[in-house]
């Protein structure tokens, strides 16, 4: 019997050909493509096509998928019901996991063998859930939800169909960026939750909810919108050692700090500061960003001897904060990008599925025995 490794830290529990990531150089890549390359030159449509079918589109390909994709962002009208029917001040991940899995019942896929059923609910998936998310928002606060726009691209419609206002050029592009860097990341707690779901041959809408549950935590996806409570508790740059002291000492987790894999920066975290940097020089600067420079550079005085480093999550709040974007709908962001990584994986997995089913080391009673309720 293998030894017991908790968190499966370095544990092999695939093989796929879809993320690469080296931790120690800082180096991502999706199918073997550099991540800066694409952040600079592709677009969202085009890494989703990407990730699913391995290869980038010709021309025609990425056509006729951005096509299927606009023809699939409208959600049922029943699905708004159970929109309308959740508590306001639900948490929109919570009311995404729900919708997800409702659409389930909406598209049933309980064969998950043939593979044209397969490519759709992927493409449904992706082309949805931005929908989703955004009617969730408008329906909390007690706005009329605005339809996609099939003239606007993915990036674009969310926003529009979040705000009700066009974006410019500039927002659309930062975007599609920020969706392109959160696409796809290897065998993350999310993927592996996703990848487990399928491996029971379970259908797509249930294989994405439960990715979801798991995108939603603080250790994972919930990072974002948490690093943003944290800067905001900062009152100025100069309290910022004292405040990195304080979390030390009490053993409490910088959020956006830190990475199961990578023991030097994120590389999408420098894509998203340079981001950040542009923005606010263009649109003007924040505080939280001067105070989120100072925490990077002292963590890395005091923590970066154990290779705890910015992660995609520790600067990507700050883009959304200043795009207009809901502190709690940062995770629903990164879910709407994760998207196709999940659906990507979920694919390959079925190509060559085994169930999983791993095992455990029992440390519990061998000698125990029934005792009447009377007599406990
Ligand atoms: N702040 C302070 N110390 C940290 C941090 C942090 N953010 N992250 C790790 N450490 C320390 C731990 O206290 C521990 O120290 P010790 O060995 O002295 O006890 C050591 O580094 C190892 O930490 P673990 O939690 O065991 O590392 P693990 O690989 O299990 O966790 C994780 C990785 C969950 C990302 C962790 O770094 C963390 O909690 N970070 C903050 C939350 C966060 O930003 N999550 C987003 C991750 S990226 C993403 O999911 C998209």
């Amino acid at each position: 019997m293998s030894e017991f490794v908790p968190g499966l830290a370095g544990v092999v529990a695939a093989k796929s050909a879809i993320g690469f990531i080296n931790g120690l150089e800082g180096i991502l890549r999706y199918r073997g493509i550099p991540i800066e390359e694409l952040a600079e030159k592709s677009s969202f449509e085009e890494v989703s096509y990407l990730l699913l079918f391995g290869e980038l589109p010709k021309k025609d390909q990425l056509e006729s998928f951005d096509a299927e994709l606009k023809s699939l962002r409208a959600i049922p009208d029943g699905v708004i019901d159970i929109l309308k029917a959740l508590p306001k001040d639900g948490h929109p991940m919570v009311a995404l996991q729900a919708a997800t899995a409702a659409l389930g019942a909406f598209y049933p896929q309980m064969d998950v063998t043939e593979r044209e059923g397969n490519r759709k609910a992927s493409l449904r998936l992706i082309a949805s859930m931005p929908t989703v998310v955004a009617a969730f928002d408008r329906i909390r606060k007690g706005k009329p939800i605005i339809a996609p726009d099939t003239q606007l691209n993915h990036a674009a419609n969310f926003v529009y169909m979040v705000t009700g206002e066009k974006p410019d050029e500039k927002v659309t592009r930062l975007v599609d960026v920020c969706l392109i860097l959160h696409a796809e990341h290897g065998f993350n707690a999310s993927t592996f939750t996703g990848r487990v779901v399928g491996s029971t041959l379970a259908n797509p809408y249930s294989v994405i909810a439960g990715a979801i549950g798991s995108l939603s935590g603080p250790l994972h996806g919930g990072a974002n919108e948490r690093v943003l409570h944290m800067l905001n508790t900062i009152d100025s740059v100069d309290d910022v050692p004292g405040f990195l002291d304080h979390m030390i000492e009490t053993k409490q987790k910088i959020m956006g700090l830190g990475h199961r894999v990578y023991k030097v920066k994120d590389p999408r975290s420098t894509v998203l500061q340079t981001m950040a940097h542009d923005l606010f020089e263009s649109h003007g600067s924040t505080p939280l960003y001067d105070i989120a420079h100072k925490l990077e550079e002292v963590a890395a005085e005091r923590l970066g001897d154990k290779g705890i480093y910015p992660n995609v999550d520790f600067y990507s709040g700050l883009v959304y904060e200043k795009l207009g974007i809901e502190v709690d709908l940062f995770t629903p962001v990164f879910a709407i990008a994760r998207v196709s990584g999940w659906a990507a994986h979920w694919l390959e997995q079925l190509e060559d599925n085994r169930i999983y089913r791993p095992t455990q080391k029992y440390v519990g009673s061998l000698d125990a025995h029934y005792v009447d309720i009377g007599s406990r």
